[in-house]
């Protein structure tokens, strides 16, 4: 007769099977049960076909990679604790001493931070090239380039670039291609298939995603994924993914996969009341420059048009605007600090509005051609109603007078 402490940890009642509900449930485990040795022994942990050990999949993350897949036009996929580990994931997995990234200069900040640091460290150089101007991205390319990183639209002054030249370029010369699908979230565009309607299939590589914004939607969850259609390139990336020990907890990826269904949804209302913004924002006088892809006069919109016809052409929930030079930093801040709705606080995708002034030209290279010269202020539109955004907006613009 065993002790009763026993019996509840060994407790022999196994639920029936069948139990179907909306969500797919929280399998929560680092030690998972193999039937016998044998088993155990001729474990496959490459691929879904089984179960090892939690970090290395659960029905839970399976799900959630899968459903990614689905979203983004991806065939594998692998889950990591943010949006900055999957970019540091792709890099770590596919570069080694003597190699050379092409980052564009307007990539997500602490992407170039981590190949200033860490790479460098490890003897893996680094060049930024225009993300504007393709030729300077060929011509920055030689025999040492392995990777190279793209990002649409650019982060913070999201200028759109001409994403289907740059793939190609790379492509050209057998470079791999990985994007920071952050922004476009598998909605905007099709990351893996950028001309759907023409007969050549033009896309990237590797898909990168901070879920951590669109698909969390809360602004409470950090988690990334980094997405592949080539079953190689995807070992080469699992098998770094499992040497680093990433993985992410089930509760977060039961959060994502709650939010996943809704995320069009919330997508289209980021996306429309963000136009509205930015057309208003565009009308007032103390804001040299609006950047926005879906305004025609926003830098790369041809470029935004031509890709983003996905669905209903999606641009997001971010636009940024200049600040008049003839307002101080001192202006600036207080500007910020008068909004009511919109907080101040880093990243996006989530309910909640947001607003924060950047140094840009310690942000970039040159201070880009395309842009006029002022402070710029980027807001995340969340999804309260436009309209008292836009008496926030217009409230704290008085001391811009
Ligand atoms: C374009 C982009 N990529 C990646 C990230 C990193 O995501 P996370 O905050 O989950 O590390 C961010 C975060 O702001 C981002 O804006």
């Amino acid at each position: 007769m065993t002790q009763p402490i026993t019996t509840l940890i060994h407790h022999p009642y196994v639920a029936p099977a069948g139990f179907e509900a909306p969500q797919p449930g929280v399998f929560k485990a680092s030690t998972v049960f193999f039937p016998t040795v044998a088993a155990m022994r001729s474990r496959e942990w490459k691929d879904k076909s089984a179960y090892t050990y939690g970090l290395h999949g659960t029905p839970t993350t399976y799900a959630l990679e899968e459903r990614l897949c689905a979203l983004e036009g991806g065939l594998q996929c692998v889950l990591v604790p943010s949006g900055l580990a999957a970019v540091a994931l792709v890099a770590l997995a596919l570069l080694k001493q003597g190699d050379e990234v092409l980052i564009p200069d307007n990539a997500y900040g602490p992407n170039k931070a981590f190949a200033e640091g860490e790479l460098k460290g490890w003897g893996i150089t680094h060049q930024y090239y225009d993300p504007m101007n393709p030729q300077d991205l060929a011509d920055r390319m030689s025999s040492r380039t392995r990777l190279v990183w793209v990002e649409a639209a650019g982060s913070v002054t999201l200028e759109f670039p001409d994403l289907t030249a740059l793939v190609r370029i790379a492509k050209d010369k057998g470079v791999l291609v990985a994007l920071d699908n952050t922004w476009g979230a598998g909605l905007a565009f099709a990351p893996f298939d950028l001309m759907p309607e023409e007969d050549v299939t033009v896309g990237v590589d590797i898909s990168a995603h901070a879920l951590t914004k669109y698909p969390s939607g809360g602004g409470d969850v950090l988690m990334g994924s980094v997405m592949t259609r080539d079953p190689a390139l995807h070992l080469r990336i699992k098998l770094a993914h499992m040497r680093l020990g990433l993985g992410v907890g089930a509760n977060d990826a039961e959060a994502v996969l709650r939010a996943l269904p809704s995320i069009a949804l919330r997508y289209c209302a980021h996306d429309e009341a963000t136009r509205v913004l930015a057309q208003w924002c565009n009308s007032q006088p103390a804001f040299v420059q609006v950047l926005h892809p879906a305004l025609a006069d926003s830098p790369g919109h041809a470029h935004w048009k031509a890709v983003c016809k996905n669905g209903h052409g999606g641009a997001a929930g971010l636009f940024s605007v200049i600040i008049d030079t003839c307002y101080g930093q001192e202006q600036v801040d207080a500007f910020c600090d008068a909004l009511k709705l919109f907080k101040l606080g880093y990243s996006w995708g989530g309910p909640i509005s947001l607003v924060v002034p950047y140094d840009l030209a310690s942000m970039r290279t040159t201070w880009p051609t395309h842009l006029e010269r002022g402070t710029l202020v980027r807001f995340s539109v969340g999804l309260e109603a436009v309209e008292d955004l836009q008496a926030d907006l217009a409230q704290a613009l008085q001391l811009l007078r």
